[in-house]
């Protein structure tokens, strides 16, 4: 069992504080991906949760038990670093038992754990080699299996893939994920990259200068964005995001731009917008789209264009378009036999808008 519960973690280096109240439940066995941009506080707060950092203020449990002064070695964890930290003169073996040895752990219990993880992870044929014989993705899965060893109840990564060639990261990827259904640990895993936090994660906290912005499963903060930041980090492309004020008419409402152009908001219950509010509007590259392929989209959903740059990727394509002066990036599947200046008709799928409002950035629609 470790559940992890953090109440109101505080951090402070002097006077500057870096996190600012953090409150978080992980449940057993729950795979957490903290995620966002450099800086914002990700690797201190897993270094807190090992017990590398000092909390400057608020409670650490794991289980129950408050570990606010329980040793690192002693809160049943195990952190995997970006840097591997391997030991040159030790070979695989002696890397991933160093642990255990220190732990007097039996000599024939060390090789028995070592042999079982190095079946695992495909090292047992490199238990003789140093880490300068290994390629990147094997030291990984050596500082991996450091950690699997000692049968952790938590582990935490710390972006361990950002040194791994792209190739290579994705197939690390999938064997992390594969890891965890494995081994049924609790694990918390620290990345930049939102693409990596979707791949793996149960949840999502995504994290911005020393505060949450949002927890949920990837397709929740996909779907419902709560504010302007989270809809532009998740998702690639990113979320159009355009500023803009609501404007009444009679029964109908719109959000009406700079440029003059208008878009039509449809009903919805319960939402009160206000005529005049400023907003941002935000709406997913693929909910625009050559109109030809979404003939079932209304009549007033669909607005001429101008196609600016083309992206081809082979699988679908992106088209940098303009839309009466606001500038729109659209996705579609498929090759588009479209060219730079050409007109086009662009279908928007409003039933997807998201709507922010223009101070908070917190959602409004
Ligand atoms: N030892 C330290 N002393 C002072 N400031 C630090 C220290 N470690 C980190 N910080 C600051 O705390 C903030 C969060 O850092 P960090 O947790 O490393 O971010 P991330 O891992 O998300 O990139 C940054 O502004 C960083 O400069
Ligand atoms: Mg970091």
């Amino acid at each position: 069992m470790a559940e992890l519960k953090l109440k109101n973690i505080i951090k402070k280096y002097g006077k500057t504080q870096v996190v600012h109240g953090i409150n978080l439940d992980i449940t057993d066995k729950e795979f957490i991906v903290l995620v966002g941009p450099s800086g914002c506080g990700k690797s201190t707060v897993l270094r807190m949760i090992a017990g590398l950092e000092q909390i400057s203020s608020g409670t650490i449990t794991i289980d129950d038990i408050i570990v606010n002064d329980i040793a690192p070695k002693d809160r049943g964890l195990a952190m995997v670093f970006q840097n591997y930290a391997l030991y040159p003169h030790m070979n695989v073996f002696e890397n991933m038992s160093f642990g255990l040895k220190l732990n007097k752990t039996p000599k024939q219990e060390i090789r028995q754990r070592v042999e079982e993880v190095a079946t695992i992870l495909g090292l047992e044929d490199l238990l003789l080699r140093k880490p300068h014989e290994l390629s990147g993705g094997q030291r990984q899965r050596v500082a991996m299996g450091r950690a699997m060893v000692r049968k952790p109840a938590i582990f935490l990564f710390d972006e361990p893939l950002s040194n791994l060639d792209a190739k290579l990261r994705i197939q690390m990827r999938a064997e992390i994920k594969l890891l965890h259904q494995r081994v049924d640990s609790t694990m918390i895993y620290v990345t930049h990259d939102q693409v990596e936090a979707m791949t793996l994660a149960d949840r999502i906290v995504v994290l911005k200068d020393g505060y949450i912005e949002q927890v949920g499963t990837p397709l929740e903060l996909f779907s419902h964005p709560v504010n302007t930041f989270v809809a532009g980090f998740i998702g690639t492309p990113p979320m159009n995001l355009v500023d803009g004020k609501i404007f009444k008419q009679e029964h109908h409402t719109f959000v009406l731009f700079e440029t003059g152009l208008r878009i039509p908001v449809p009903d919805k219950e319960g939402i009160d917008l206000l005529h005049d509010q400023a907003v941002v509007l935000g709406l997913r590259a693929e909910e625009i789209t050559p109109a030809d392929t979404q003939p079932q989209l209304p009549e007033e959903w669909r607005f001429p264009g101008t196609v600016m740059v083309v992206e081809p990727l082979g699988n679908e394509t992106h088209l940098h378009v303009d839309i009466n002066g606001v500038k729109l990036m659209s996705r579609s599947e498929g090759r588009q036999l479209l060219r730079p200046n050409e007109d086009i008709t662009l279908g928007l799928n409003l039933n997807e808008m998201h709507l922010f409002d223009a101070k908070t950035t917190r959602v409004v629609y």
